[in-house]
């Protein structure tokens, strides 16, 4: 296991090693510790400022680059603005009744509280409906996290930080009326983004010799 390095924001063309003077190396380096750099952070850690207009459509913009076997675009997001959040907040609690109809005031609080937390939020919806025999589902999904991926290092290079989060919520049918998804969609989790108040010691990420083998 190994420690990766921190955030890469302002890394300067100072702190690169000798040996990457050509440009290429010097995006390789900065590639590799964005990529690294990147950490879940909890959205009630991310408050304002959120995404300007133009860096949310460089966001989804390096969703559309994910790979997408057949072109089936097997993702959508959708929007939670402000104004909206009452509303998820519904959804939390009421899904948390589902589950269980003892809930106390305080838990359904908690519940509805977690719809408020990130400046920006997203829904991600995996679209795994039969439109193409061909290309599995699982090809489709594989195609979901890439779109997810490239959001949330679009976000990290921009300084952001960014949190996913799920749990039981996200199959209750109040979410799927809230969010009108269709025969064939799943919600997969929101993405939130913000200005992170406090990031996490980096983790320990997993050696490539745990993961991998040859033929
Ligand atoms: C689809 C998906 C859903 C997730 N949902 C949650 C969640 O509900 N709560 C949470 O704390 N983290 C959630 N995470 C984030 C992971 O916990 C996190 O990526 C993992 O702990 C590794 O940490 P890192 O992203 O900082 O490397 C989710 C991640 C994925 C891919």
């Amino acid at each position: 296991m190994s420690q990766r390095p921190e955030c890469p924001i302002g890394l300067s063309s100072d702190e690169l090693p000798a040996s990457a003077t050509g440009g290429l190396a010097q995006e390789a380096i900065f590639t590799e510790a964005l990529i690294s750099s990147r950490q879940n952070i909890l959205p009630r850690r991310l408050g304002e400022p959120g995404p300007s207009a133009t860096q949310i459509d460089q966001m989804f913009r390096a969703a559309a680059a994910a790979p997408d076997h057949g072109q089936l675009r097997p993702w959508r997001f959708v929007l939670v603005p402000t104004g909206k959040r009452a509303e998820l907040a519904d959804v939390f609690a009421q899904a948390l009744l589902e589950r269980d109809a003892s809930a106390t005031a305080a838990q359904l609080e908690s519940a509805r509280e977690k719809a408020h937390r990130a400046p920006w939020l997203a829904l991600v919806v995996a679209r795994l409906g039969p439109r193409e025999p061909d290309i599995p589902m699982l090809e489709r999904m594989v195609s979901v996290g890439c779109a997810v991926q490239n959001i949330l290092l679009c976000a990290h290079s921009m300084a952001f930080g960014t949190g996913l989060t799920s749990g039981q919520a996200m199959f209750s049918p109040p979410m799927r009326s809230l969010f009108k998804l269709q025969t064939g969609e799943e919600a997969v989790c929101f993405i939130s983004v913000g200005t992170a108040s406090k990031r996490k010691a980096p983790r320990l990420r997993p050696e490539p010799i745990d993961f991998v083998t040859s033929l």
